[in-house]
């Protein structure tokens, strides 16, 4: 390395002491320790900003900022990494601009406010740094003492952790004061949320700057506790973490885990999609962290989690996750649901308990122009189990006496019809209910005869973790929507869908599914019990559940009918 030129932000990351870098500390020891208390930088007077790691986050954010006509240090540990992190925020420039969202010379203004930069000493004079490196917290303290020494004293320091302790990540520089959580959501710019994340230590001037900024930013804030996973990741993980398992069990398959969640729930990704975009190293780092603060099997990463992440499967970022993106076409792994491999039978013989679920699946079938008998005994090409939620289909189709030629169909909603495969259902039978869901006009999901299905295994759960949030006093359930709502593209929050559902039907959902397998993470919360005796929303309308926002929730709603 010449002489005075500053050690790249690599080899100060690992922990290598700057030369010169003992008297410098020496010389910040000097100052009062409680300097911070003069830290009052307004949001307005924020003209600089250090992004320390240009990963897909690191360069979103740096987007972010310099969208918002601020100036970005755009930091990299060395000039292979930076050519990288910059690729990353020009590609997602060049895609406004080919979108028309973007003028060419706008584009051009944003980049030339970006500066990229290897050594820690080019954010000598930023008025904010913000830390996005991988989330192990030894790296991070690392580089949190590196702009603790380079930065000017007014400067903000902030972190994008997006699960470890803001506290423990402050406490280690000299001047926690100015030390504060700024976290984003992937893909930065366009998610909306941030959550800020002030800590014991963090001085007030610097509480009231940042949320300014993200506001400054178009973004979002709302104040969350410094408590592993904050609001957001500390329920979205676990979900994430709980379709992967539904993967590795064979419950079923990808495509179809996805088409659950977008069209049983109406979210915009499905969670093995999402898992891709957030980075499965990443999604293992946080899960540890959750199951290091909360322990219990709900936290516990799935092994085939963890061992994506070790084989460098991380995602998108590196082009392969659990999907596969070396064919750009792949992009969007959504698939269209089950190609049906078979004809749709002309005859079915339907057997049904006498509720909704029997009568809607009459009148489609009728619509369809499908002759329906009621009799077992009649030959017919396809047993058709009217299913619903919390009501096995192996029994009835069993007492027909053809169970080989029998699947259940839940029509789950949001046009996405489940065809329930008993473990006696034959394939042929399978194919035959697929097909009979597509000539029904649904897109379908093939799900074993298990409580909740496929939409109900993966929601129930989800929407007992965000009430037992509520049930610790950790956030109120507006919180909790509007964390879900704008950082992670909900349509409506977790408690706009149990209000829609009905905390009756998820209480009974999860009590099958914790009758079924055991597991205690399956065990519904008291609150959500007693608002499904008492029929209270949790919404903060006085109505009675299911009184209200009748749209919310829609297809969920009827997955659980
Ligand atoms: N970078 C920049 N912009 C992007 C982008 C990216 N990676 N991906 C999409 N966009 C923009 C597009 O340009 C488009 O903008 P436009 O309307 O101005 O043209 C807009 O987003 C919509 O994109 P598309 O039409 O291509 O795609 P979709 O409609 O399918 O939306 C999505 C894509 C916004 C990613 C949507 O699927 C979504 O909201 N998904 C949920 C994402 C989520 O949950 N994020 C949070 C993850 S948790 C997290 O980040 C925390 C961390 O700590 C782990």
């Amino acid at each position: 390395m010449p002489a005075g030129r500053p050690p790249a932000l690599g080899a100060r990351a690992l922990g290598a002491v700057p030369a010169g870098g003992q008297g410098e500390l020496r010389a910040w020891r000097a100052r009062p320790a409680d300097y911070v208390r003069d830290c009052n930088v307004a949001a307005m007077e924020i003209r600089e900003v250090a992004v320390v790691g240009l990963g897909t986050m690191g360069a979103g954010i740096a987007e972010v900022f310099a969208r918002a006509g601020i100036g970005v240090v755009a930091m990299e540990a060395d000039a292979e990494a930076l050519r990288r992190g910059v690729g990353i925020l020009d590609a997602s420039l060049s895609r406004a601009v080919s979108r028309g969202r973007l003028a060419a010379h706008e584009q051009a203004a944003i980049r030339s406010r970006v500066r990229p930069a290897e050594a820690f000493s080019e954010a000598a004079a930023v008025d904010l740094a913000i830390e996005v490196v991988p989330e192990r917290l030894e790296i991070k303290r690392q580089v949190f003492a590196e702009l603790d020494r380079v930065c000017s004293p007014t400067a903000i320091l902030a972190t994008n952790t997006s699960s470890l302790s803001v506290t423990a990540i402050a406490a280690a520089t000299k001047h926690p004061g100015r030390v504060i959580g700024m976290h984003f959501f992937n893909p930065a710019p366009v998610m909306r949320l941030v959550e800020v994340v002030s800590t014991v230590l963090t001085a007030d001037g610097v509480a009231a700057a940042v949320p300014d900024l993200a506001r400054r930013l178009g973004k979002s804030p709302v104040q969350v506790s410094d408590r592993a996973g904050f609001v957001a990741n500390a329920l979205l993980l676990p979900y994430l973490n709980h379709a992967v398992h539904l993967l590795e069990t064979g419950y079923a398959s990808r495509e179809d885990i996805d088409l659950a969640a977008t069209a049983g729930i109406g979210l915009p990704m499905g969670p093995l999609a999402l898992l891709d975009l957030i980075g499965l190293d990443t999604a293992l780092s946080i899960m540890e962290v959750l199951d290091g603060e909360f322990g219990g099997p709900r936290y516990t990463a799935a092994p085939l989690l963890r061992r994506l992440a070790e084989a460098g499967r991380t995602g998108r970022k590196s082009g392969r996750g659990i999907y596969d993106y070396a064919d750009r076409s792949t992009d969007k792994p959504h698939s269209n649901g089950n190609i049906a491999a078979s004809a749709a039978p002309d005859t079915v013989t339907l057997i049904g308990s006498g509720d909704d679920a029997e009568a809607d699946l009459a009148s489609a079938l009728a619509s369809a122009g499908i002759n329906v008998t009621r009799n077992p005994a009649h030959p017919t090409d396809l047993v058709l189990i009217a299913a619903a939620a919390g009501r096995p289909v192996l029994p009835a189709a069993h007492a027909t006496g053809r169970p080989d030629q029998a699947v259940g169909l839940h029509l789950a909603g949001g046009g996405l019809a489940e065809v329930v495969q008993t473990s006696l259902s034959s394939e042929q039978a399978v194919a035959s209910g697929l097909a009979l869901a597509a000539r029904l006009g649904h897109t379908s999901v093939r799900v074993p005869d298990r409580p909740g299905f496929l939409v109900g295994a993966l929601l129930y759960p989800h929407l007992a973790d965000a009430v037992r949030m509520v049930q610790d006093n950790y956030a109120s359930p507006a919180d909790i929507d509007t964390a879900m709502t704008l950082g992670c593209g909900y349509p409506e929050g977790p408690f706009q869908l149990l209000d829609a559902v009905g905390a009756g039907a998820v209480l009974a959902g999860l009590e099958s599914m914790r009758t079924a397998y055991g597991y205690s993470s399956f065990a519904p919360p008291p609150l959500l019990a007693e608002h499904a005796i008492t029929g209270i929303p949790f919404g903060a309308s006085s109505e009675p559940a299911g009184a209200g926002s009748a749209s919310a929730g829609s297809a969920a709603a009827s997955s659980a009918s």
